[in-house]
């Protein structure tokens, strides 16, 4: 890929020097702006005070906003910054009254917390859930997912890139189901946004959550909401303040009519600076061109795997992304990982219990997770596949 700018945008992550980094699907490597933006605010909040280094940052706190809209198309006024894509979800998924009769439909991908929420709701309120199984591919199968859907279904809630392998759903074909039943759809976008381009109209989802520290390359504890602007007036969060609503006499509120009814007033701005910095940072390369690379040295290193004798790759679908998740027959997801980890190398481990619907039927207990980001290069691949064919 002679375009890219490889060589810039590594001597910008400082990470590229220590490590191989193959977790970004846990926490990417963040650029030197991102670690500057926050340590200045640090600094800022040190000298100054914390309430008036907000003050002075406002407009910077503000741009978060308009570059998240600008990441996923939508209007700055459907964003809400949270803490986690956990908690940006649950202020979503809270938000629906559910009541004994209605359904929830899922997707067997569906990451653990979602789906804990789910048991979770139907346990207090006896909402029944409906997973769509997978299709030969191992994709959520669409034709099961049509037959599920009647005026029962009150939310189609689905991962779009999962945790635990390199699947993608088809997010924009749900969503055109899911409008022309008009049943909102929660999206959970927290492995791909950052990682391939997210247009929400085109996708037709009512909700997305996503998180900074995975392929944004933001800050930890950052997070947003996208939540569309026709559902919003329908939204009851499930638990509010003084930023969310405004206390209007001794028995009456009102709430904020943007997505910031989902915020909380007290916000690390810092962490939120920095993300504002990370996506303005993907912005600048180019959500296509993020894409293209991720998906080449994905290829390239799903390729080379596949000639390591007792190697077996174990992602799904039809379309698949930079998680790369593999098995050896001869070491344990674990003790890859350490070992990786004494060279310097960085993957993660999926466990069964992090994605039970998915790895339980096929019976894998645990993953190796290697994720890659633009910034890896062709020759990180040769070294890691070199250094785990002699690991094993
Ligand atoms: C698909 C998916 N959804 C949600 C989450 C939770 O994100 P966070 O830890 O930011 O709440 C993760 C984290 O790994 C994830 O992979």
């Amino acid at each position: 890929m002679p375009t890219f700018p490889i060589k810039k945008l590594r001597e910008e992550t400082p990470g590229c020097r220590e490590v191989l980094h193959f977790n970004n699907a846990g926490a990417a490597l963040p650029p030197r702006a991102v670690i500057d933006a926050v340590k200045e605010h640090i600094d800022l909040e040190a000298t100054i005070g914390g309430y008036e280094a907000a003050s002075v940052s406002f407009d910077k706190t503000e741009q978060m906003y308009e570059h998240a809209a600008q990441l996923i198309h939508c209007d700055r006024s459907e964003i809400a910054f949270v803490e986690n894509a956990t908690r940006a979800w649950d202020m979503a998924f809270y938000s629906f009254k559910f009541k004994k009769g209605d359904r929830i439909i899922t997707a067997l991908s569906e990451y653990a917390s979602n789906y804990l929420a789910f048991l979770h709701a139907a346990r207090h309120t006896g909402v029944s859930i409906d997973v769509v199984r997978n299709d030969d591919s191992g994709q959520l199968d669409l034709d099961d997912l049509e037959k599920k859907l009647d005026e029962r279904v009150k939310l189609i809630a689905i991962t779009h890139i999962p945790s635990q392998g390199g699947l993608i759903n088809p997010a924009t074909e749900v969503g055109r189901m899911a409008n022309a039943m008009g049943i909102p759809y929660l999206l959970d976008a927290t492995q791909s946004v950052g990682q391939l381009p997210i247009d929400v109209r085109a996708i037709g989802c009512d909700f997305l959550c996503t998180t900074g520290r995975k392929f944004l390359r933001g800050p930890r504890g950052t997070g947003f909401l996208y939540a569309r602007k026709s559902r919003l007036e329908q939204c009851d969060p499930p638990f509010i303040d003084l930023q969310a609503a405004k206390w209007v006499s001794d028995n009456d509120y009102v709430f904020r009519p943007d997505a910031r009814r989902f915020e909380c007033w007290e916000q690390n701005i810092a962490a939120k600076i920095g993300l504002s910095t990370a996506i303005q940072y993907a912005l600048q390369i180019g959500p296509d061109q993020i894409w293209e690379r991720i998906h080449y040295l994905s290829q390239r290193l799903r390729q080379r795997l596949s000639e390591i004798s007792g190697i077996t790759l174990r992602d799904l679908g039809q379309k698949k992304c930079g998680i790369v998740t593999f098995t050896s027959d001869r070491q344990t997801p674990e003790a890859i990982q350490l070992q990786l980890r004494l060279q310097k190398i960085n993957v993660s481990i999926s466990l069964e219990e992090y994605a039970r619907l998915d790895l339980a039927p096929r019976k894998l207990s645990a993953l190796v997770r290697a994720s890659v980001h633009y910034y890896n290069t062709e020759e990180e691949i040769e070294h890691f596949c070199n250094t785990l064919q002699s690991i094993l």
